[in-house]
Parts: C-alpha cells; structure tokens; sequence
C-alpha cells in the first residue's frame, strides 16, 4: 500500500496574539498534543479526493484545497489521494490546530511527490533545489524563480533543470512546510495572519516573530504578506528551550465556547481604524511581550508568569476575551504563576504557568474548562511513516 503519515504539534500563544498581526513581538511553543495526517493513495483510476472516507469539498477544507491547489496539481498528473485527519488538539480553539493540519499535510504532500534537484544538488540545500513554492498569497517565492511555463504551481530553480528526483524525508524542508502554512492560513484568515502558528508548527520548540531581529535569539528568517492593512514584515526566531523548564508546565483550559479566528482578527482590525489611538494598546502588549521573552531567555518563570496576567488585561481590553474565558483565568490564578487567553479569543482556550499542573487543572476543570497538560516546547512537524514512495513523479521541466 502507498501510505505516508506527518505530524505537527498544536501551539500556545505565551504573549502577543493580536499584536502580532500588526507587528509586535509574540511568543508561541509547540505543546505536546499533535495533528497526524495521512495520505493514502486512492485505486487507479479514481478521481475524487476523499476525505476521513468522504468526497473532499473543496469549500469545507479550505486548508487542504490550497496545499492540493500549489503541491499536487491534477493537471500536472497528480492523483487523486485519500486523507486521514487525527490528533488530540481541539479543533478552532485556538491551539493551532489548522496550522498542525497544513503543515503536517504539506510535509505529506511533498515527501510523497518528492522533489526534483538540480544537477550534483544536495536535498538539503535549498540553493541546489530545481523546485519550490509559493510562500505567499501572491505569486512569490523565497526560494527560485518563476517557471514562466504553463504551470503555475510549478518554480525552477536559478540552477536548471531537474536532474535528480528525492522523496520522503530527504524531500522534506522544514521552512517550506512553515510557508506553506502561513500562505493557506492567511488564504483561510481573510488575508490577515501572521506566520505565528505555521511556525511554531513546522519548528517547534519556543518561537518569537518581532517587527525587528532580536538579539539573544536565533534569527531564523523573515516572512512578509500583504494584509488588507498594507505590507506586513515579520522576523522569525527560535528560543532555545532550558533544561530547568522541566519543572513548569502548561495548562490549558478549553472554555468550549468556539469563535472563529478570521472574525476575532476582522474584530481587532475594525477596532484599530474606527480609533487609530488604540493602537498604544497593541503598541503595550508588544511591551509586555518584550518584557516577557526576557524574562524567558533568564528562566524567570515568576516574570513570565506576571507578563502573560498583564497580557490577559489588556486583551480583555481590547474586547477578545469573553466571560467564559475570564472566568478559567481566575480560577486558575491562585495555584499558577499567570494565566490568560491564548490564540484569538471570543472562546477557545486559555493557558496558565504553573509548577502544580495538577492542581491548576481542577481548579480549571472545577470553573468549567476541559484541560490539556503539556510541557514548554515540543518537536516540530515530523515524517511518522512511509511506504510506497513517491506516489507520484512531476516532470522534470
Ligand atoms: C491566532 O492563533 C493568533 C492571532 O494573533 C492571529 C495571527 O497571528 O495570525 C490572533
């Protein structure tokens, strides 16, 4: 059986959600809940995709659709594929579970058509890759030129043309996966997303997207997206994840209330141009999110704590918490070192620092939230298993 399996992990916002879209710094890290995802080659001759066994409709899978639209073209002569989604990360709550999906789903897709490389090319250089794709929702791409021939999806690389074909996870580049994601989440955002999420789902560990290259991190590269707002540029970097974390945990409190991540950033935008003075308040979560990834790199967890609790106030503030959510934070607060929402709010779920996981998850349990325990900083996307590969060979040309 031709088969390929991927994982990604969820993520959790620390600081800045909200602020980010508009350039401040935030932090996310990688929890240790995941999505996996599988591909299976359909019967030949088959020419629908199937979803979790049903006909995929495009409109329903918007995340699926554009990674099927740039990695496996059906007029290139991809076949059709059945997919399996799992995992243990909630679905629209706010824990980055269609990042996890389309990051996972892009490390299937291109482990199971390959890549072609250029002549003498090494898979892991991107320099010597006779193909790559689109980062973004206009035609660009960080990594080749634009193939001006019919296929759009298609690049060729400044070295020629394919002389060598790789698949699994030779094929496989973390930072195309991480692009590919912010391109289908900001296709699914409404055009507003920051690589946040795609990010930390394709890294891993701790991440830290700022306006600027922050020192006493790792500079891992730049990302730019035109959002309705005007072009936005974001500096992505890792944060090494400490030893001493060990004895601090996440808990993650789910309010079950869902709210969609494109209204709660369509929200914040409208707020921002209705009353352009409002953007000191994003302007000081970016303060405090600085405050916080310092605290983070000297292991001051009782800052890090009082940093996110400063966080939650003022996005109450700016109206993307709701009474569910505020009422997990406070019951978490006694036995936590901080605690607000995390991701876009309205719903979903928020988090708290804590050394008692136990206790700080019933006391959020006792309020009415459904938790998830997980450690600071987890590993990134991942090729579980493969067989059968590659499915399928684009031309060379
Ligand atoms: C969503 O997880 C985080 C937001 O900041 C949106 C984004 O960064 O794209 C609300």
């Amino acid at each position: 059986m031709a088969k390929v399996e991927a994982s990604a992990p969820g993520k959790c916002i620390l600081f800045g959600e909200h602020a980010v879209v508009f350039g401040q710094p935030a932090v996310a890290v990688a929890i240790e809940q995941r999505i996996t995802v599988s591909l299976e080659l359909l019967e030949e001759g088959a020419d629908e995709w199937r979803i979790d066994g049903m006909k995929l409709i495009p409109s329903k899978h918007p995340h699926v659709e554009a990674l099927r639209s740039r990695l496996w073209q059906k007029k290139a002569g991809a076949p059709a594929l059945s997919i399996h989604i799992n995992g243990d990360v909630p679905p629209a709550s706010g824990l980055g579970s269609s990042a996890a999906l389309s990051v996972a789903a892009s490390a299937c897709l291109r482990a199971a058509r390959g890549r072609w490389l250029s002549e003498g090319g090494e898979a892991t250089e991107t320099k010597d890759w006779a193909e790559g794709f689109s980062s973004q929702l206009t035609d660009t791409d960080v990594y080749s030129k634009v193939d001006e021939g019919k296929d759009p999806a298609r690049r060729v690389g400044a070295n020629g043309q394919g002389s060598s074909h790789v698949w699994g996870e030779q094929a496989i580049d973390v930072d195309e996966c991480a692009l590919l994601g912010h391109a289908v989440e900001a296709i699914a955002q409404g055009g507003r997303a920051s690589p946040m999420d795609s990010s930390v789902c394709a890294h891993g560990g701790i991440v830290l997207l700022s306006d600027e290259v922050e020192k006493g991190t790792d500079w891992v590269y730049t990302r730019t997206l035109n959002i309705p707002e005007g072009d936005r540029t974001w500096q992505v970097h890792t944060i090494p994840v400490m030893t001493d974390e060990q004895d601090v945990y996440l808990v993650i409190g789910n309010s079950g209330v869902h709210a969609p991540t494109s209204i709660q950033v369509a929200k914040v935008a409208a707020a921002m141009s209705e009353n352009p003075q409002r953007m000191r308040e994003i302007e000081t979560i970016g303060l405090i999110a600085r405050r916080g990834v310092e605290a983070l790199l000297k292991g001051d967890y009782e800052a890090v704590g009082r940093a996110m609790s400063e966080n939650h106030l003022m996005l109450r503030g700016l109206g993307v918490s709701c009474l569910e959510l505020d009422d997990l934070v406070r019951a978490a607060a006694p036995s936590s070192l901080g605690a607000k929402l995390t991701g876009a709010g309205g719903g979903g779920c928020m988090v708290a620092l804590t050394r008692n996981p136990k206790q700080t998850s019933e006391a959020i349990e006792l309020a009415g939230g459904r938790t998830l325990i997980s450690k600071i900083g987890n590993a990134g996307v991942r090729i579980e298993s493969h067989e059968g590969l590659p499915f399928w060979k684009p031309s060379s040309k």
